[in-house]
């Protein structure tokens, strides 16, 4: 069902990890290894690491790892076989295409395809007689024409099926209109999903179209209903309006709430505002828009949500490595009510005058304290050097506490005495939190994945050695003896083995570029365990990890957590290097 081995060998070969990244990253080598800027979590210093050697990266920060193929599947969002085929034809080879993999990819194409399609079947409706009440409705909220052609804004008529029987009479399919998520289905018989609404396409930044957005076209509720996610939508991955806010000249991104709000700013000019898709903000999308841009300004609704929302916004982007700015709109308008009344010249002045997210955050902080009562000076004072201490640089501790002490009637002697105050609080907390770590071997030594859990630790810990040897040095497969991937304790590390001895026997490459059928996540959690292990392999080392992966499954016991201490610092000593 896969691609021939022998074929993927020669893909890996023919493209070297250093030269995959290294059309995306600016790599500079240490010792064996290559280092560079994740470009997965957005950071000022380099902890993602190249091992031409090994055929893997691995960051060290974000903990994200595999060979050449996933790291296109993972930057370029691709399925496993498009990032083959990206590569193949990279490195110019011929893909033996086989059926399975050829008809999924026809079905994410058909599904390509079929929205496409909707949104001209959605689009031409604004036009037709039964779209005119709707047509109305976007002259009502001053929609131009040019921008309702630019973002393929349509209308779903107020039917059962008419996109249905549009679409089957271009030949698609129940089961394609399902997978779409284009229709309901009732007693085995499917409908028109988005019936009266307006329609906005969404659309990734390849272009393609992946989901609708439908709004009434008064004030019932729900106000939206929006696609769910498909084979060709993740909610979690995709932003309104980015696939023409990231061709802007703007410099930077503007996020707001709103479909509608997206729409009307581009009409007016700012063709950089961008709208998660009805969600909070993720982290993925963080990371999406640090490609295009390292700024964003956030511009969130006024009311108690869109504070929270900013609030959770903030370090999520900044964690990306973009800077933020926050504007707030007077008087709880959004962009839309302001744009509509004001202008876009008025627009651009707020947009000037947004303040960076220190100042957003302060001016937050002291909107919670009457600084007329003592007590809540003294409160307004310490949650301000609270957030004053979290900052990196000294010249803005300065400024910002200086700001605060002069708000709250103190001198800046003993605001500087609060900050240190706090500094030490926050280091006595992440002293206590790494404590906890420590105490916890168990815990410690669980994977970093959410789904994949060491339940006999002690085990995992020398399966985990055996791996990392054998991928420094596949002749250690030699000294395996009886070892079988069925004595592993982790099932996924079992599996591993058992491919890898396969290829070993077959005479093919031994390494993690080449596994197959690997989730994201294993192979997040393989590239760490191989370059976390730089000591040297010893057949003694080995076959000491052989020997008690086979007794703790002979045995089934449970260990105790000295014991596991005891035999982490024994695995540390001989490593040495281990983290
Ligand atoms: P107007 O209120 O007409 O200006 O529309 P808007 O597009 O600006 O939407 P609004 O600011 O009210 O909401 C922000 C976003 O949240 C919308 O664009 C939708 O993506 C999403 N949203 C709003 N209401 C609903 C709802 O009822 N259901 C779902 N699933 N999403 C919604
Ligand atoms: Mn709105």
């Amino acid at each position: 069902m896969a691609f021939p081995p022998s074929f993927i060998d020669e893909l890996v070969a023919r493209n070297p990890i250093e030269d995959v990244v290294g059309q995306y990253v600016t790599l500079k080598r240490s010792g064996s290894n290559m280092f560079g800027l994740c470009p997965f979590h957005g950071e000022k210093t380099a902890s993602f690491s190249v091992a031409p050697d090994k055929g893997i990266y691995y960051c060290f920060g974000c903990h994200k790892g595999g060979g050449a193929i996933n790291f296109m599947m993972e930057l370029e969002g691709l399925s496993y076989p498009d990032a083959v085929r990206a590569l193949a034809k990279r490195a110019g080879m011929e893909v033996p295409e086989d059926e399975q993999y050829q008809s999924r990819y026809r079905q994410q194409e058909r599904l390509w395809a079929l929205m496409k399609e909707a949104g001209r079947f959605f689009h031409a409706a604004l036009y037709s007689p039964e779209g005119k009440e709707c047509l109305e409705y976007t002259q009502k909220r001053g929609l131009s024409k040019s921008i309702i052609t630019r973002f393929g804004i349509g209308f779903a008529p107020n039917s059962w099926n008419s996109l249905v029987t549009a679409m089957k009479a271009k030949g698609y399919t129940d089961q394609e209109l399902i997978a779409a998520d284009l229709v309901g289905e009732k007693n085995g018989r499917i409908y028109d999903r988005f019936r009266n609404r307006l329609m906005f396409p969404i659309i990734d930044v390849r272009g393609n179209v992946v989901g609708f957005g439908g709004r009434v076209l008064d004030d019932s509720k729900p106000k939206y209903l929006n696609s769910n996610e498909t084979v060709i939508f993740n909610k979690r991955k995709n932003l309104f309006g980015l696939n023409l806010a990231k061709k802007t000249k703007l410099g930077y991104l503007i996020l707001v709430e709103g479909n509608i709000d997206v729409v009307t700013m581009h009409q007016y000019g700012f063709d950089n505002a961008v709208a998660s898709l009805g969600t909070s903000l993720t982290e993925e999308q963080a990371t999406l828009i640090s490609r295009y841009a390292e700024q964003v300004i956030l511009l969130y609704d006024g009311d108690s949500a869109g504070q929270k929302a900013t609030r959770r916004a903030i370090p999520m982007l900044e964690k990306a490595g973009i800077h933020v700015k926050v504007l707030q709109i007077p008087d709880g308008m959004d962009p839309d009510d302001y744009l509509q009344k004001f202008g876009a010249d008025r627009f651009k002045m707020l947009l000037d005058g947004s303040t960076n997210r220190v100042e957003y955050q302060l001016s937050a902080i002291r909107g919670n304290y009457d600084l007329n009562i003592d007590d809540q000076r003294v409160k307004f004072m310490q949650e301000a050097a609270d957030l004053i201490s979290s900052l990196g640089s000294a010249a803005q501790r300065e400024v910002y506490g200086n700001r605060v002490a002069e708000a709250a009637k103190v001198s800046f002697e003993t605001m500087k005495l609060e900050i240190a105050k706090a500094y030490k609080r926050r280091q006595n907390k992440q002293r206590k939190q790494q404590e906890a770590i420590d105490l916890a071997p168990v815990k410690a030594l669980q994977p970093k994945s959410r789904t994949i859990r060491y339940d006999n630790v002690k085990s995992a810990m020398a399966e985990e050695g055996i791996l990392a040897q054998i991928l420094r040095e596949p002749a250690m497969l030699d000294q395996a003896g009886s070892l079988k991937a069925e004595d592993f304790s982790v099932e996924l590390l079992g599996r591993v083995y058992a491919q890898l001895l396969d290829r070993y026997k077959q005479g093919l490459e031994v390494s993690l570029s080449v596994l197959a059928d690997m989730t994201a996540e294993e192979m997040n959690h393989l590239s760490a365990i191989s370059q976390r292990q730089t000591g040297p392999v010893s057949e003694a080392s080995f076959r000491d990890c052989v020997r008690t992966v086979q007794t703790q499954h002979e045995s089934k016991s449970v260990t105790s957590d000295e014991d596991l201490l005891a035999f982490r610092n024994k695995l540390k000593e001989r490593k040495g290097t281990q983290q």
